[in-house]
């Protein structure tokens, strides 16, 4: 199976261009830009001594804080290293033979489903829409007497699009999919940007949900690897005993224990970004040509011009050490498409006035 291209790969960016990676300004993976909470390096130095001994294999601590947060007990956690580990759990424990993903999204679930033999559909929003999210389709889908989906994979809010689905609407399709004995599997690796929408809450409401979430993003924290699922607590114990022994080391559990309770760093991080998203969208639409899409999130998702090539722009911004998330190759997308992250203000200029120059129109 070949890797999805992911965002985020500063280290081939580096090699290839022969720059320290220190140097790349990466907004090809959306991770929030006032970095990792010194909470949370200051419990690995802590930490450090730990490593003589094998990690906790159950994250007992660590599921203790996030089952307060959430409001749900810690049985009805997993943690894993990353949440790209539990999506690639779940195919197989949950016997998925045939899934619906709501796309255009996060392609992990497909490589995870195709990977193990499920077979696949798409059900997409569509750009005529501003990608809003299908609800109306999938409810449809479902009831189709010639099809029957054992799980439905939905991003909320989505990446790449930053549309989110309403709590009541997730709620809907949670209802109908528990009808049919069918599983839900939403993914809220960036609900902690809009979380009234949340789910997790709904958890003992709906039996067959599950909602994956992830620190990765929040807490700038993608080298630590940590995510996790919450759902019934029997299902977690299946997924478990699949699970790797040890895949989520000792360092990485002390820095989320420390940094899921440091509050002031959430407050910040929510207020920085929804004042920076605001000022960032205007200034990209004062761009010759580029259409962007609302978003609930940390990133946007945007359209660039028809007299510009995607691998000509991110080809250019590369060469000024900029990484955005080419996003032509997407199922569900246009070859126009690309990502990027909202970083800090002094970056976001520097990428703005990059792009104003890669989409002014040759005369
Ligand atoms: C929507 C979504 N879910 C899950 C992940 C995986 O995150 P991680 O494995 O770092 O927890 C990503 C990473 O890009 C993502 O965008």
């Amino acid at each position: 199976m070949t890797q999805p291209s992911h965002g985020g790969n500063v280290y081939k960016v580096a090699r290839d261009r022969r720059v320290p990676v220190e140097r790349i300004v990466d907004f090809s993976a959306s991770i929030n830009p006032l970095g990792t909470p010194a909470t949370g390096l200051r419990a690995i130095r802590s930490a450090l001594k730990q490593v003589m001994h094998y990690p906790d294999p159950d994250c007992w601590q660590l599921r203790q804080v996030l089952a307060r947060q959430c409001g749900i007990d810690p049985e009805m956690i997993l943690v894993g290293n990353g949440s790209t580990e539990l999506i690639h759990l779940l195919p197989l424990t949950l016997a998925i033979e045939s899934a619906l993903i709501v796309g255009p999204t996060f392609e992990e679930y497909a490589r995870a489903l195709i990977g193990t033999g499920s077979s696949v559909q798409y059900i997409h929003a569509r750009r005529e829409e501003r990608f809003r999210p299908p609800i109306k389709n999938i409810l449809r889908q479902l009831s189709a007497k010639e099809t029957r989906f054992d799980a439905v994979f939905l991003c909320n809010p989505n990446n790449p699009t930053g549309q989110v689905m309403t709590r009541a609407s997730v709620c809907e399709l949670a209802e109908a999919l528990d009808r049919r004995q069918a599983w839900l599997i939403v993914d809220e690796a960036f609900i902690d940007y809009c979380q009234a929408h949340s789910v997790v809450s709904m958890l003992s409401t709906y039996p067959r949900m599950l909602v994956l979430r992830s620190l990765t993003k929040f807490y700038a924290m993608p080298g630590l690897r940590i995510g996790y699922l919450a759902g019934a607590s029997k299902v977690m114990d299946r997924l478990k005993d699949r699970q790797p022994p040890w895949s989520v080391n000792s360092l990485a559990q002390a820095a989320s224990c420390a940094m899921l309770l440091d509050d002031s760093y959430v407050t910040r991080s929510r207020t920085f970004m929804e004042n920076e998203r605001v000022r960032f969208v205007q200034a990209l639409r004062s761009l010759s040509g580029i259409r962007v899409f609302p978003s609930a999130a940390n990133f946007v998702l945007m359209e660039l011009p028809v007299w510009t090539s995607v691998g000509e722009v991110t080809d250019r911004l590369a060469s000024k050490r900029l990484l955005v998330r080419d996003c032509s190759l997407l199922p569900g997308l246009n070859r126009q498409m690309i990502r990027v992250a909202i970083r800090t203000r002094k970056e976001n200029r520097r990428l703005i006035a990059a792009l104003g120059i890669c989409v002014k129109k040759k005369k």
